[in-house]
């Protein structure tokens, strides 16, 4: 192919700025139809899908050959002319004039028809490069720098919190562990107790990485494998952390609203109804009235119990609405959480559940700050003293009121994008039944 000096590269993306121009796309095929005069080829480039028409009569023997052979997922430059198509779901077409393969393609798995779950699980390395996956993976990603915009203009910094730990705040039913030289270590559940470090040292912090959590659970919301998000606020109480929670939570949904309309299309997720969860304050109802609600609406749950799956569909269905669930049993809940001030059995806490049956995406509570309170959860819960005696030091040496929370990136994305299952929302998926690719 002759270089032509005023010919740019462009991405499909950006078609819509080269109407009537020629230019070159650097793409693959995803598919193709045609007859002997004239062929359809179904390209994608990893920025948006596009239809390219190779006119035998135009292009001449050769060229039209070779894009009649050309098999699924061959790469290739293609140079044409960009034209509007009004019939075309994309909007634009390319007229072709000149192709040139770059990587053969021969006996692509994943063909064009029906193809199981764990068919395309198994082959995740490659279903990567197919609509759904693309749709999914480009919201998480517009989630996840929509994340660093929010705290950062709130006045967080990021701190990053070790993934080798030797502690289990979050019970210690759910490790994996590792040998770690002549001792244990386990992957870390949750960055909060180094979060809670960084906000005595910053005010406001928030982690972001990968958790780990050791759950025999095969349902639709669980992963072994997880990414968090852990804000921690220093000088905060519960009630101004729910405001941020919030308010995070909208700017999430106004970021995918703005920035990933094409990809809300691609997977016909109702963008109305996502703009209808910006709206704040989202309800709080304590868990008291929660169980009162549901023992109402025939739900056999007594004082004490967590929430299942049907349960918590209910109460977000019963609110339309994204909703807090506060003050949970202290019995149920993680040992570090603030006693409530006049009631010894609940705690200072709230799960935020997504509607649409997509359950608690967030978790979090206001902190305890009393050494001797916390020193004695600590053992209560069997937990090993000499692992959590920094943690204790944060209340020895100036302990503030603070709060702060979890969000489950992948349970956010899940629900974002409407997807059945948290397996997609994260490009390599780890449960208990997978461990590749
Ligand atoms: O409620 P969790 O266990 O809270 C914590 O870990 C706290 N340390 C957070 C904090 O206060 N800093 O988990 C928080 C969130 C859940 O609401 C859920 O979204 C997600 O993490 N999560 C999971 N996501 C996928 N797979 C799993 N197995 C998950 N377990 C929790």
């Amino acid at each position: 192919m002759k270089r032509n000096a005023k010919m740019e590269t462009i991405r499909i993306e950006d078609v819509k700025n080269y109407v009537g121009k020629e230019v070159r796309i650097g793409a693959w095929l995803r598919n193709k139809r045609g007859s002997g005069k004239l062929q359809f080829l179904q390209l994608r480039d990893g920025t948006a899908f596009m239809q390219a028409v190779v006119v035998k009569e135009d292009v001449g023997e050769e060229i039209f050959a070779k894009a009649k052979e050309l098999k699924q997922e061959t790469s290739m430059y293609l140079i044409g002319t960009i034209k509007e198509d009004a019939r075309s779901d994309f909007g634009y077409e390319m007229d072709v004039k000149d192709l040139v393969v770059v990587g053969e393609s021969e006996g692509y798995p994943i063909t064009p028809k029906e193809h199981g779950t764990d068919f395309l699980m198994d082959h995740r390395h490659l279903y990567l490069r197919h609509i759904q996956p693309f749709a999914v993976l480009r919201i998480r990603n517009t989630i996840i720098a929509a994340t660093y915009e929010f705290f950062n203009k709130e006045g967080f910094i990021k701190i990053d919190a070790p993934i080798l730990t030797g502690s289990a705040p979050e019970g210690t039913t759910e490790l994996f562990s590792t040998d770690y030289f002549d001792t244990k270590a386990y992957m870390s559940q949750t960055g909060q107790l180094y979060a809670e470090a960084g906000a005595m040292a910053f005010g406001k912090v928030f982690t972001f990485g990968p958790t780990f959590r050791a759950e025999k659970s095969k349902t639709r919301r669980h992963l072994t494998e997880f990414w968090m998000i852990e804000p921690e606020m220093a000088w905060m109480d519960q009630a101004a952390s729910l405001e941020i929670q919030e308010r995070y939570i909208a700017y999430l949904i106004q970021a995918v609203l703005d920035r990933n309309g094409y990809e809300l299309d691609l997977l016909g997720r109702d963008k109305d109804l996502l703009a209808s969860y910006t709206k704040l304050p989202y309800p709080r109802i304590s868990y008291d009235d929660a169980i009162k609600l549901l023992q109402e609406n025939d739900f056999d749950v007594e004082w004490g119990v967590d929430f299942g799956s049907p349960e918590e569909t209910f109460l977000a269905e019963h609110f339309a609405s994204p909703v807090f669930i506060t003050n949970f049993p202290k019995a149920i809940k993680a040992f570090y959480m603030k006693r409530h001030p006049t009631r010894d059995d609940i705690v200072i806490s709230a799960d935020l559940l997504a509607p649409e049956g997509y359950g608690e995406i967030i978790g979090g509570s206001e902190r305890d700050t009393d050494y001797d309170y916390l020193k004695a959860r600590v053992e209560a819960e069997g937990l090993d003293m000499d692992e959590y005696a920094w943690y204790l030091d944060l209340r020895k040496y100036g302990s503030v009121p603070h709060s702060g929370f979890g969000l489950g990136l992948e349970r956010a994305v899940t629900w974002i994008t409407g997807e059945e299952h948290i397996r997609e929302a994260i490009p390599f998926p780890r449960t208990m039944t997978r461990l590749r690719p």
